[in-house]
């Protein structure tokens, strides 16, 4: 696999980053054909930014202290991944809002430790969701890969895998379960979006 039959793409992270680790963990060894261009963070200092310069991505970090509003953020970051040739964005982690122009419908992906549309929308992330399942006493867990719209969480479903929930699960536990099956996920549907818009 060369460079020029990969996707040219961005990553859009604000925590540890282990998708972006992950994504470039693939291309490396030829199993994702992804040419990560790019890595914006909505927060500094963040690990995921150590992920991008060890593996030679550039990186920006935008609006770290949310002055801007959710339109001129997502000015400031299409602006960037157009710089950057990208046309393909996977938000891995990443936060905020983020409006889609019209011309990068369909080339937005966001990962969600939930089976959406389950425990999904505003104030959902990280440890919330893990927490909310458990309190509710689902029986089973999982995560959902979708394109992004202009709404949290509500874009088409690309992608979704559940795992048991356990007796005596923590949401560190369970986290941990549902995270192995992000690793599945994330590549999983990045093939299926590349097949589709190939055909
Ligand atoms: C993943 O669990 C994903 O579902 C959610 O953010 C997490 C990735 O965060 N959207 P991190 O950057 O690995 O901390």
């Amino acid at each position: 696999m060369n460079a020029s039959s990969c996707l040219p793409t961005a990553v859009l992270v604000a925590g540890t980053g282990r998708h972006l680790d992950h994504f470039a963990q693939l291309g490396a060894r030829g199993e994702l054909p992804l040419d990560l261009r790019l890595c914006i963070s909505h927060k500094a200092g963040v690990r995921a930014l150590d992920h991008a310069e060890r593996h030679g991505i550039p990186s920006i970090v935008v609006d770290p202290d949310r002055r801007v509003t959710p339109g001129e953020l997502s000015e400031q970051v299409f602006a960037a991944v157009e710089q950057h040739g990208v046309q393909l964005v996977l938000m891995a982690g990443f936060l905020r809002l983020l409006p889609i122009p019209a011309a990068w419908e369909g080339r937005v992906l966001n990962i969600h430790p939930s089976l959406l549309p389950a425990f999904g929308g505003k104030g959902y992330y990280g440890d919330r969701v893990q927490a909310a399942v458990l309190q509710r006493g689902c029986k089973v867990a999982g995560c959902t890969v979708h394109y992004v719209n202009n709404e949290y969480d509500s874009g088409p479903i690309l992608v979704q895998r559940v795992c048991p929930v356990l007796p005596g699960d923590t949401v560190e536990s369970l986290g941990a379960r549902v995270f192995e099956q992000e690793l599945l996920a994330y590549p999983e549907a990045v093939r299926l979006h590349l097949e589709a818009s190939q055909a």
